[in-house]
């Protein structure tokens, strides 16, 4: 099969090359994906998961891409809960061979059905920006209407669910990022938008809960804004700064079907927006993920036309 590798960490995105790879092999409550459509967050390069196995031993070549739509074509031993031919969305494992390759072993539950009216394009860009923020934003910020949510990098992957997620649960939300993205984030639901390079974050006030996705001098600066019983919700390691009577939570995302079931109706009935930037094939990937300009929103890559 066609499969998208990676050797040599320093190389970066540059160092990905498209080669051919044995088809994987169901193991014991595996499925085969045949991969229609795959995601790939910009940082992955960073992550050790990428260069070791859970002993930490070097896996290179590795597979990067981590959520894919598809189609199931072999069950593991003792698989259940999906069939061959079924369509399924969802997050793969971070210390196994990814997506970006035309097949993929992911455990089962790692899984869930993709409604046939949701174009695989669409169903591979959303586990781990729509997990992410449900799984931020419910599960450990505990989010309730009327409260006052920070959403950072508004217009991103991860912003863009955060921000339309903590509006359809009744927060008010802050979007912020670069000048260039306010549209997109009052677009996308913000109630407002802070340009973090031009305006001072402090001058939004107290608030109930940050959602923060950059971390460093940002991220400290957010603690402080953090109000009695406030949370700081953290995607990007454990903050610098807590706040002062609030909590701080770092997580990684983990799957869950009934979040991705969740997730996956909220598209279908109009009421979350998926945040696509580019879209190319496998051969193309490469320089997809070596853009010459800014780009905004996922980058998928179509496995299968
Ligand atoms: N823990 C987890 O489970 C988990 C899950 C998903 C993602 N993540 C992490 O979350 C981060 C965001 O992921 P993503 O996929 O949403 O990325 P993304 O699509 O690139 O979105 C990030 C957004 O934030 C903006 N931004 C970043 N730094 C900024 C700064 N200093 N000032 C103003 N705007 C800034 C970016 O603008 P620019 O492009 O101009 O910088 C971009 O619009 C990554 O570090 C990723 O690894 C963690």
């Amino acid at each position: 099969m066609k499969a998208i590798v990676v050797t040599d960490q320093a190389a970066g995105t540059a160092g990905m090359t498209l080669v051919e790879r044995p088809e994987p092999q169901a193991a014991i409550n595996d499925v085969v994906v045949q991969v229609h459509a795959s995601g790939f967050v910009g940082t992955e390069l960073g992550w050790p998961s990428t260069w070791t196995d859970r002993l930490g031993r070097d896996r290179t070549p590795s597979i990067p891409g981590h959520e894919l739509a598809g189609v199931v074509t072999a069950l593991g031993y003792g698989t259940t809960g999906l069939s061959v031919g079924q369509r399924v969305f969802g997050l793969t494992d971070w210390y196994r061979d990814g997506t970006l390759a035309e097949y993929a072993a992911v455990e089962a539950r790692n899984l869930a059905p993709l409604p046939g009216d949701v174009d695989f394009t669409v169903g591979a860009s959303l586990p781990i920006s729509g997990l992410t923020a449900w799984q931020g934003l419910v599960v450990h910020g505990r989010v309730q209407p009327g409260q006052r949510v920070i959403a950072h990098g508004a217009a991103g992957a991860v912003g863009s669910m955060v921000t339309q997620l903590a509006r359809e649960f009744g927060a008010y939300v802050i979007g912020t990022g670069r000048a260039a993205d306010r549209q997109a984030a009052l677009d996308f639901g913000a109630n407002e938008f802070v340009d973090l390079d031009n305006e001072a974050l402090e001058d939004v006030g107290p608030v109930d809960l940050v959602f923060d996705l950059i971390g460093g001098a940002i991220g400290k600066r957010s603690a402080a804004l953090v109000r009695a019983g406030g949370t700081l919700v953290s995607i990007v390691g454990p903050s610098e700064a807590r706040p002062a009577d609030g909590l701080a939570v770092d997580f990684v995302v983990e799957s869950d079907r009934a979040q991705l079931s969740e997730i996956v109706q909220r598209v279908r009935d109009g009421r979350l927006r998926t945040n696509i930037g580019t879209v190319a094939t496998l051969d193309d990937a490469v320089a997809a993920f070596n853009p010459t300009q800014r780009r905004t929103g996922k980058t998928i890559i179509r496995a299968r036309s």
